[in-house]
């Protein structure tokens, strides 16, 4: 029996703003939620019941963590595995160590996924300058990205010319990386799957996301695909689920290039950007989703009830000492304002969120983005 009713204790490792929505939709299904995040002031610290505040690899604090909860998930994959299995040995950990191990190195999930006949890009592992230049020389452009630890377009960086070898390998920190040949994307998605350890599964619509800088800008459900493309990208992110035996959510981004073939940019075991507009446009959010696979109760209906989307917002909006009039986008019909409580606003960090439905995606998309231009953003 490996249900864990409403009334128990879930530890998440992680207090970012994920960290602090699934603890919101745990909560209200009645559940407990303790956290561990290396800033005792994280994002979910006011949601949560206790916080943990140590860092990721400290595998004494993940064991603290677990022994006071009924099972423990996380809102980020860079977790030290030594951490996870700590963990483990009081609490079930879902998404467990085998899942991270995949997912925490580039190179290894690429391989994991060739391997399982899932399609990725034209890469290399790279492992000095040298042969950075090598790549450029195959592939003309590309993005080196490092094996571990890049997020938000952290630790990656374009290249497309030799000279810059050297430069790209120090911007990334002259760490084991993979480059990978820049492709002409027509559109990106994203597609999340939820299964729980009874190995029921469900899998959400595709969203349509669009990047800036290489950072998700806005992302809206469902994607405007053809039932063919839609049909295939679900398969492929339920296969991926099968296969790696996940236990909670999985958001899988692809790329779809102009010959409609579909390839997996990345796996996140956890909740995701792109599926924000799901607490307003769906029957379930994925943060509910989350709390019910980890928890192995009956998941909730993905489908969607309205076209919902969102628009990022960041800290370049609070800069100067300014501060948004909020007032601009809540007085729009259908617009919500999503606020993470984070102290220290920063150019690029993710500090909230627009969300709004609509009759179709395109007017959900924009009515979200207009009420983020009106507060100054996108
Ligand atoms: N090989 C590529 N060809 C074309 N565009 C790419 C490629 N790799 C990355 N990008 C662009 O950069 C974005 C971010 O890349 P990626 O998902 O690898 O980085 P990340 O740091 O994990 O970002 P995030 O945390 O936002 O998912 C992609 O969504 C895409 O827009
Ligand atoms: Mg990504």
């Amino acid at each position: 029996m490996t249900t864990i009713s409403p009334g128990a204790t879930i530890g998440i490792l992680g207090g970012g703003q994920l960290g602090r929505m699934t603890a919101m939709a745990a909560r209200t299904l009645g559940y407990s939620v303790h956290v561990l995040d290396p800033d005792a002031q994280c994002a979910a610290s006011p949601v949560a019941d206790r916080v943990v505040a140590a860092p990721f690899d400290d595998a004494d604090a993940a064991a603290d963590l677990a022994a006071h909860c009924d099972v423990v998930t996380l809102e980020i994959e860079q977790i030290g595995i030594a951490s996870i299995e700590a963990a483990a040995r009081h609490a079930p950990v879902r998404p467990g160590a085998g899942v991270l191990a995949v997912v925490q190195d580039r190179s290894v999930q690429k391989r994991w996924l060739t391997n399982g006949g899932f399609a990725v890009g034209p890469y290399r592992d790279a492992n000095n300058e040298e042969q950075l230049a090598a790549c450029v020389s195959e592939f003309g452009s590309l993005f080196v990205k490092s094996r571990r630890g890049g997020y938000d377009g952290r630790s990656q960086v374009r290249l497309d010319n030799t000279a810059g070898a050297r430069d790209a390998w120090r911007s990334i920190g002259g760490r084991p990386c993979v480059a990978e040949r820049e492709l002409d994307l027509a559109a990106e998605l994203s597609v999340l799957v939820a299964r729980r350890p009874s190995g029921e599964i469900r899998v959400y619509p595709p969203a349509l996301n669009h990047h800036e800088r290489q950072i998700l800008a806005w992302s809206v459900i469902p994607a405007t695909l053809s039932a063919d493309i839609v049909d295939r990208a679900t398969t492929m992110a339920r296969g991926i689920a099968e296969s790696i035996e996940l236990e909670g959510i999985l958001a899988v981004e692809m790329f779809l290039l102009a010959d409609d073939s579909l390839l997996v940019n990345e796996l996140a075991p956890r909740p995701h950007n792109s599926f924000h507009e799901t607490e307003v446009g769906c029957s379930t959010s994925q943060f509910e989703q989350l709390v019910r696979a980890v928890c192995d109760v009956p998941l909730g209906d993905p489908s969607v009830l309205r076209p919902a989307a969102i628009v990022n917002l960041f800290g370049d909006l609070w800069t100067d000492g300014r501060t948004p009039d909020f007032r601009l986008a809540l007085e729009r019909s259908g617009v919500r304002l999503h606020l993470y409580g984070k102290r220290g606003p920063r150019p690029g960090r993710k500090m909230g969120h627009i969300s709004a439905v609509g009759d179709t995606p395109e007017a959900a998309l924009d009515s979200a983005r207009a009420a983020a231009a009106a507060i100054g953003a996108g």
